[in-house]
């Protein structure tokens, strides 16, 4: 696997893997990689010959009081797991190759209405800062390809409808959220849990599951789902911002004959804010 920190060699390398033919799947990440990252290398071999993955903290996406500072930063850890992965180019560009005039100046990408409700109400300007970060990256790597994972459930639609709406010519694929056995989602973040939180941690997969078994069992009775999951974390000790149940497709408050739903939670828990979704279908 190479290394490269410029826009012009990560053009370089895939105009001539495509110039011979290959298709280029690409990976998107902020690193301090975990095998929830790996498996998303994983999901990219059914998809391509040639495997570019970015590791960029990307600074539009944090708000002013988060984790941009401190956001866990292991390069060399990560070379080692991309190669093994079998990933061929790790793009790792500083802040001022991708932001040039800075991040607070840049030209940005916005889907309106779905990047304001949920994480959008909590983290205001942090999809705005993903999607726009995200379209630079199409444009350096000009993948065929490009895998995100489902637990940023949001972050994939709104990914998937900035790609429709500016008819950029990337498949985009999800890949399944990996768990720890308890049940825990993988996060980078996970690391943040002191002994104790982390032990209480999977409680919100056990919240979801429990959201989704009342769904499937034909329950309409969204809100009282949303506050019986809400509730449940808060007796717990974590520090919910949203419990919600919403129509897979585009996020929007569900009619009671909707069959396509997910579940969706952000709760903070120590100086951890975890979030995670299950998807349910309904009979
Ligand atoms: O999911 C992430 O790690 C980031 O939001 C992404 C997609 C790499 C954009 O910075």
């Amino acid at each position: 696997m190479e290394t490269v920190t410029t826009i012009a060699a990560v053009r370089e390398r895939v105009r001539a893997w495509r110039r011979a033919g290959h298709r280029v799947a690409f990976v998107p990440t902020m690193g301090n990689l975990h095998p929830g990252h790996v498996s998303l290398i994983e999901a990219a071999r059914a998809h391509g010959q040639r495997f570019v993955a970015s590791i960029f903290v990307n600074p539009m996406q944090f708000g002013p009081n988060e984790d941009f500072a401190h956001y866990p930063r292991t390069p060399h850890e990560d070379e080692h797991m991309l190669a093994a992965a079998g990933c061929n180019l790790m793009f790792m560009p500083e802040v001022a190759e991708i932001y040039p005039n800075g991040s607070e100046r840049a030209t940005r990408v916005e889907v309106p209405g779905l990047s304001r409700v949920l994480e959008g109400e909590f983290r205001p300007g942090h999809m705005e800062g993903v999607s726009t970060v995200v379209a630079k990256l199409f444009h350096i790597v000009d993948p065929d390809v490009a895998v995100f994972g489902e637990k940023d459930f949001q972050q994939l639609a709104v990914i998937r409808r900035m790609v429709a709406e500016l008819c950029m010519p990337v498949e985009i694929v999800g890949a399944p959220t990996l768990r720890d056995g308890d049940g825990l989602a993988m996060s980078s973040r996970n690391q943040y849990l002191t002994a104790a939180e982390r032990a209480l941690a999977p409680r919100i997969y056990a919240a979801l599951q429990a959201a989704a078994a009342r769904l499937r069992a034909g329950d309409r009775e969204f809100a009282s789902i949303e506050r019986a999951g809400f509730e449940t974390l808060e007796a717990a000790g974590f520090r919910p911002d949203y419990f919600a149940v919403r129509r897979a497709t585009d996020l929007a408050a569900p009619a009671a004959a909707a069959r396509e739903l997910v579940v969706l939670v952000a709760a903070r828990l120590g100086r951890a804010r975890l979030i995670d979704n299950v998807q349910v279908t309904r009979p």
